[in-house]
Protein backbone atom coordinates (compact mmCIF):
# COMPACT_ATOMS: atom_id res chain seq x y z
CA UNK A 1 0.00 0.00 0.00
CA UNK A 2 1.29 3.14 -1.20
CA UNK A 3 1.40 6.14 1.53
CA UNK A 4 -0.46 9.35 0.65
CA UNK A 5 2.00 11.85 -1.02
CA UNK A 6 3.64 14.78 1.63
CA UNK A 7 2.62 18.07 0.83
CA UNK A 8 4.27 21.32 0.47
CA UNK A 9 1.47 24.31 0.66
CA UNK A 10 3.07 27.92 -0.24
CA UNK A 11 0.88 30.89 0.54
CA UNK A 12 1.14 33.63 -1.84
CA UNK A 13 -0.15 37.44 -0.77
CA UNK A 14 1.21 40.86 -0.16
CA UNK A 15 2.34 41.79 3.58
CA UNK A 16 -0.93 41.74 5.53
CA UNK A 17 -2.97 39.98 3.33
CA UNK A 18 -3.65 37.30 6.19
CA UNK A 19 -1.23 34.86 5.51
CA UNK A 20 -0.57 34.11 8.74
CA UNK A 21 -3.93 34.92 10.54
CA UNK A 22 -5.60 31.79 8.37
CA UNK A 23 -2.35 29.28 8.99
CA UNK A 24 -2.51 29.92 12.85
CA UNK A 25 -6.37 28.06 12.76
CA UNK A 26 -4.72 25.10 9.98
CA UNK A 27 -3.34 21.72 11.61
CA UNK A 28 0.03 20.82 10.04
CA UNK A 29 3.36 22.77 10.40
CA UNK A 30 4.36 26.44 8.96
CA UNK A 31 7.59 27.80 8.27
CA UNK A 32 7.70 30.98 8.20
CA UNK A 33 10.21 34.06 6.63
CA UNK A 34 9.68 36.27 9.84
CA UNK A 35 10.29 33.10 12.09
CA UNK A 36 13.70 32.24 9.88
CA UNK A 37 14.55 36.53 10.60
CA UNK A 38 14.06 36.29 14.30
CA UNK A 39 15.94 33.09 14.75
CA UNK A 40 19.35 34.72 12.87
CA UNK A 41 18.95 38.57 13.98
CA UNK A 42 16.21 38.23 16.82
CA UNK A 43 14.19 40.72 15.02
CA UNK A 44 11.41 39.13 12.62
CA UNK A 45 11.37 42.25 10.55
CA UNK A 46 15.07 42.32 9.68
CA UNK A 47 14.82 42.90 5.94
CA UNK A 48 18.85 42.59 5.78
CA UNK A 49 19.46 38.46 5.65
CA UNK A 50 17.21 37.42 2.48
CA UNK A 51 19.76 35.00 1.56
CA UNK A 52 20.20 33.37 4.57
CA UNK A 53 16.67 33.59 5.90
CA UNK A 54 15.71 31.81 2.40
CA UNK A 55 18.46 29.30 2.81
CA UNK A 56 17.46 28.43 6.56
CA UNK A 57 13.86 27.68 4.78
CA UNK A 58 15.34 25.03 2.01
CA UNK A 59 17.08 23.57 4.22
CA UNK A 60 14.59 23.42 7.00
CA UNK A 61 11.79 22.27 4.14
CA UNK A 62 14.23 19.27 3.09
CA UNK A 63 14.58 18.16 6.76
CA UNK A 64 11.10 18.21 7.35
CA UNK A 65 10.20 16.23 4.36
CA UNK A 66 12.70 13.96 4.92
CA UNK A 67 11.72 13.62 8.32
CA UNK A 68 7.90 12.55 6.87
CA UNK A 69 6.14 15.73 7.91
CA UNK A 70 2.88 15.29 6.14
CA UNK A 71 2.20 18.78 5.47
CA UNK A 72 4.42 21.83 5.35
CA UNK A 73 3.42 25.22 5.05
CA UNK A 74 5.43 27.95 3.49
CA UNK A 75 4.54 31.18 4.91
CA UNK A 76 6.32 33.84 2.49
CA UNK A 77 4.40 36.72 0.46
CA UNK A 78 5.99 34.10 -2.68
CA UNK A 79 4.83 37.08 -4.77
CA UNK A 80 6.71 36.02 -8.04
CA UNK A 81 7.06 32.92 -9.48
CA UNK A 82 10.82 32.59 -9.32
CA UNK A 83 10.28 32.43 -6.07
CA UNK A 84 7.80 29.88 -5.77
CA UNK A 85 9.86 27.68 -8.13
CA UNK A 86 12.30 26.81 -5.36
CA UNK A 87 9.09 25.27 -3.58
CA UNK A 88 8.14 23.54 -6.42
CA UNK A 89 11.85 21.99 -7.52
CA UNK A 90 11.96 20.98 -3.80
CA UNK A 91 8.78 18.93 -4.26
CA UNK A 92 9.53 17.42 -7.45
CA UNK A 93 13.29 16.48 -5.89
CA UNK A 94 11.67 15.00 -3.01
CA UNK A 95 8.53 13.42 -4.55
CA UNK A 96 6.03 15.96 -2.52
CA UNK A 97 3.61 17.44 -3.96
CA UNK A 98 2.97 21.38 -4.15
CA UNK A 99 -0.10 23.18 -3.34
CA UNK A 100 -0.69 27.11 -3.66
CA UNK A 101 -3.32 29.13 -1.42
CA UNK A 102 -3.26 32.79 -3.01
CA UNK A 103 -4.66 35.61 -0.77
CA UNK A 104 -6.60 37.55 -3.28
CA UNK A 105 -6.70 40.43 -0.94
CA UNK A 106 -6.92 44.38 -2.88
CA UNK A 107 -3.99 45.95 -2.05
CA UNK A 108 -6.28 49.36 0.07
CA UNK A 109 -7.07 46.21 2.52
CA UNK A 110 -3.82 45.19 2.74
CA UNK A 111 -2.62 48.63 3.24
CA UNK A 112 -4.97 49.42 5.63
CA UNK A 113 -4.70 46.24 7.93
CA UNK A 114 -0.62 46.53 7.75
CA UNK A 115 -0.92 50.18 9.59
CA UNK A 116 -2.92 48.50 12.31
CA UNK A 117 -0.04 46.68 12.91
CA UNK A 118 2.83 47.61 15.03
CA UNK A 119 5.22 46.22 12.57
CA UNK A 120 4.27 48.12 9.75
CA UNK A 121 5.53 48.02 6.12
CA UNK A 122 6.24 51.01 4.37
CA UNK A 123 3.18 52.28 2.23
CA UNK A 124 5.77 52.51 -1.05
CA UNK A 125 7.15 49.39 -0.17
CA UNK A 126 3.89 48.01 0.18
CA UNK A 127 3.54 49.78 -3.47
CA UNK A 128 6.42 47.91 -4.76
CA UNK A 129 5.03 44.87 -3.80
CA UNK A 130 1.75 44.72 -5.40
CA UNK A 131 3.80 45.55 -8.50
CA UNK A 132 5.68 42.39 -8.30
CA UNK A 133 2.81 39.89 -7.30
CA UNK A 134 1.70 37.31 -9.85
CA UNK A 135 -0.88 35.28 -9.47
CA UNK A 136 -0.04 31.93 -8.85
CA UNK A 137 -0.93 29.31 -11.99
CA UNK A 138 -1.17 25.40 -12.32
CA UNK A 139 1.61 25.74 -15.08
CA UNK A 140 4.19 26.35 -12.37
CA UNK A 141 3.78 22.94 -11.01
CA UNK A 142 0.87 23.53 -8.43
CA UNK A 143 -1.31 20.71 -7.97
CA UNK A 144 -3.87 23.20 -6.57
CA UNK A 145 -4.81 26.67 -6.43
CA UNK A 146 -6.69 27.65 -3.66
CA UNK A 147 -8.17 31.30 -3.51
CA UNK A 148 -9.09 32.87 -0.04
CA UNK A 149 -10.71 36.33 -0.44
CA UNK A 150 -12.50 38.07 2.16
N1 LIG B 1 -9.68 37.80 7.36
C1 LIG B 1 -9.30 38.89 8.04
N2 LIG B 1 -10.17 39.87 8.30
C2 LIG B 1 -9.78 40.97 8.97
N3 LIG B 1 -8.52 41.19 9.42
C3 LIG B 1 -7.62 40.24 9.18
C4 LIG B 1 -7.94 39.05 8.46
N4 LIG B 1 -6.82 38.29 8.34
C5 LIG B 1 -5.86 39.00 8.95
N5 LIG B 1 -6.32 40.15 9.47
C6 LIG B 1 -5.54 41.16 10.19
O1 LIG B 1 -4.67 41.75 9.26
C7 LIG B 1 -3.37 41.92 9.82
C8 LIG B 1 -2.36 41.21 8.94
O2 LIG B 1 -2.60 39.82 8.96
P1 LIG B 1 -1.40 38.79 8.87
O3 LIG B 1 -0.34 39.14 9.84
O4 LIG B 1 -2.00 37.43 8.94
O5 LIG B 1 -0.87 39.07 7.39
P2 LIG B 1 0.33 38.39 6.61
O6 LIG B 1 -0.20 38.09 5.25
O7 LIG B 1 0.86 37.25 7.40
O8 LIG B 1 1.38 39.56 6.51
P3 LIG B 1 3.01 39.48 6.42
O9 LIG B 1 3.35 39.07 5.02
O10 LIG B 1 3.47 40.88 6.70
O11 LIG B 1 3.48 38.51 7.46
C9 LIG B 1 -3.43 41.37 11.22
O12 LIG B 1 -3.55 42.47 12.10
C10 LIG B 1 -4.67 40.53 11.24
O13 LIG B 1 -5.27 40.53 12.51
MG1 LIG C 1 2.70 36.90 8.23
Amino acid sequence: MSSPKQRIVVLVGLPGSGKSTWLAKQDGGGLSSDAMRKLLRDDEADQTIHAEVFALLRHLLRLRLRLGAATTYIDATNLSKRERRTWVKIAHELGAECEAVFFDVPLAVCKARNAQRTRVVPADAMEQLAGRLVRPELAEGFAAIRIVSN
